[in-house]
């Protein structure tokens, strides 16, 4: 029986990592063309690409996730078969994907555990417990190590999941969108921890990500993908966000610029109230209370965000508003009517939202696009007429909705969990924004999209308030807030500890707002006094 820490681990060292004419195709579709990538050991190596472009098929293709049908890997300059996820991890090669691979039923500890691909059958707990409490103190992340995932926040999950890696000493990490859900702060924290490893050469690092500013702050090389081929790599230090935009984009300078332009805002007064949440009192999922006393209202033409720092009630809110969790105490109302967030009501009162990792909590993976897109209206006229539900009609409209929203799809029956991350997350909102919303509650609603498409759905949620709706914006970036909306709220600890007209939101007094300091709430008592 080993022990569940080696206590002696491998020694590390950067790798050289180089794809030679990597080639990838599902069926007919060429997903990677001849992809040559180098990565310098002891660097940081972007990725960047829009949502599709081949970049988590890529790195896939180097852990042995998937296999490649042309061209090899070279690790230090040595072609490897890399058949499976278990040959790459022997190399010293490790994955944080894109999608959260915890088990649910776990705790932190054991998810940590599990990282080695397995848990002995006698584990010495007391023992382990202290090495991982050790391990975290090497690193700025706190997690509770009795905590389940189902009770982490999304960013908890994605500092699990990095934590898992790093407790294996990697030579060679690859990081498939690990800042999506983080915080800025955050991800500082995260990248710069990557970084100053990868630069004492303890290891080599593969990001990809959509953030110019990561790219900017934190990268030595980028390598640029499009439609599956390489078409750019520079030092980090010779290019600039607008030529990487280009890049991604190829040529049109005009869909480049798309980036840099803020969602346009009609000028109108804000309506009657839509949306007004009393007094809500709402459980955590150890009984703990999440939300707690909760009072807030939307009008209409109004958007409304909520700041806060992850963890702080935001999710179960969320779930609270659109019926995936019971309400303890107090009252949601939509206009006059108290509202319970039944599929009857959500129709009737036009009431539409978007969940964290929709994959999860907003689609069946395994049907096709079509279904998930037609799954709010399979029931509705004009594709069900007499309780039975029109295929074809079904199709067609998802056909146009596919075509409407920019999804990448081989088409509307594929498998929705075929899609790239940004797609999985367009074809959810291409569902929830295609009708007119009279409420929309979201939460983080560009996580994982390419900037122009966050430049696409920013708009959408302006429209929406634009043609009068209510929106509720819950996120954890700021700079996404501030852009979008007209009020900002900052939530710690279950509550509304803050509010003001974004126009006049000051970036310090929300972030000590957020950090639930006791200073700052001394203060704002001060003020409102
Ligand atoms: N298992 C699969 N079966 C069929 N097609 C797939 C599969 N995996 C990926 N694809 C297709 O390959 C293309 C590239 O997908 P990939 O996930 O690599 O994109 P990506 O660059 O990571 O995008 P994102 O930024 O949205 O995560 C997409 O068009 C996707 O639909
Ligand atoms: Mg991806």
């Amino acid at each position: 029986m080993t022990a569940p820490l080696d206590p002696t681990p491998k020694p590390t060292g950067a790798i050289a990592l180089d794809t030679l004419d990597l080639t990838k195709r599902f069926g007919t579709f060429t997903a990677l063309d001849h992809v040559s990538l180098k990565v310098v050991p002891g660097t940081v190596h972007a990725l960047l690409g829009e949502n599709g472009a081949g970049k988590s098929t890529l790195v896939k293709c180097v852990v042995g996730y998937q296999r490649a049908e042309e061209g090899s890997v070279l690790i230090d300059g040595r072609e490897h078969d890399i058949a499976t996820p278990v040959i790459a991890r022997d190399l010293g090669i490790g994955m944080v994907y894109q999608h959260f691979t915890l088990v649910p039923g776990m705790t932190v500890a054991e998810n940590l555990l599990l990282a080695r691909g397995h848990i002995p059958a006698v584990v010495d707990w007391p023992a382990v417990r202290k090495e991982l409490a050790a391990f975290l103190d090497t690193t700025p992340f706190k997690l509770d190590l009795d905590a389940t995932p189902q009770q982490l926040s999304a960013g908890q999950k994605q500092k699990l999941e990095i934590l898992k890696q790093l407790l294996l000493k990697p030579r060679l990490l690859i990081l498939d969108e690990p800042t999506s859900v983080l915080t800025p702060q955050e991800a500082d924290e995260v990248l710069g921890l990557l970084r100053d490893r990868a630069h004492a050469g303890e290891c080599s690092i593969v990001l990809i990500t959509h953030k110019f500013r990561e790219v900017n702050a934190y990268a030595d090389d980028v390598s640029v993908l499009r439609r599956g081929r390489l078409v750019a790599a520079h030092r980090v230090s010779q290019t600039s966000a607008q030529q990487l935009a280009t890049d991604m984009v190829g040529g049109g300078a005009d869909d480049a610029k798309r980036e840099f332009s803020a969602p346009e805002r009609a000028v109108r007064e804000a309506g009657p109230e839509r949306l007004k949440v009393s007094k809500l009192t709402v459980d955590g999922d150890r009984g703990q209370i999440a939300v707690d006393d909760l009072s807030l209202t939307v009008r209409g033409g109004e958007i409304v965000g909520v700041a806060g720092v992850a963890g702080n009630g935001q999710r179960e809110l969320l779930e609270a508003l659109v019926g995936q969790r019971r309400i303890s105490t107090g009252e949601v109302h939509i206009g006059n009517e108290r509202f319970h967030a039944t599929r009857a009501q959500n129709f009737r009162l036009k009431v539409r939202s978007l969940p964290e990792e929709p994959l999860r909590n907003a689609c069946v993976g395994e049907l096709s696009v079509a279904d998930n897109m037609g799954m709010r209206r399979f029931d509705r006229a004009p594709v069900s007429r007499l309780g039975w539900m029109h295929a074809g009609q079904l199709r067609e409209r998802a056909r146009a909705l596919i075509e409407q929203f920019g999804v990448k799809t081989r088409g509307e029956l594929a498998p929705i969990r075929s899609l790239s991350g940004g797609n999985v997350q367009r074809a959810v909102l291409a569902r929830e924004l295609s009708e007119e919303a009279d409420v929309l509650i979201v939460a983080n609603p560009v996580f994982g999209l390419d900037f122009a498409a966050v430049a696409e759905i920013h708009q959408r949620l302006m429209d929406v308030r634009n043609r009068g709706g209510a929106v509720l914006l819950i996120s954890e970036d700021l700079d996404e807030l501030l852009a979008l909306s007209d009020r900002v709220l900052v939530m710690s600890e279950g509550r509304i500890v803050h509010e003001t007209r974004a126009a006049d939101a000051d970036r310090n007094v929300l972030g000590a707002h957020m950090g639930g300091g006791h200073h700052a709430a001394t203060e704002a008592e001060a003020v409102a006094a």
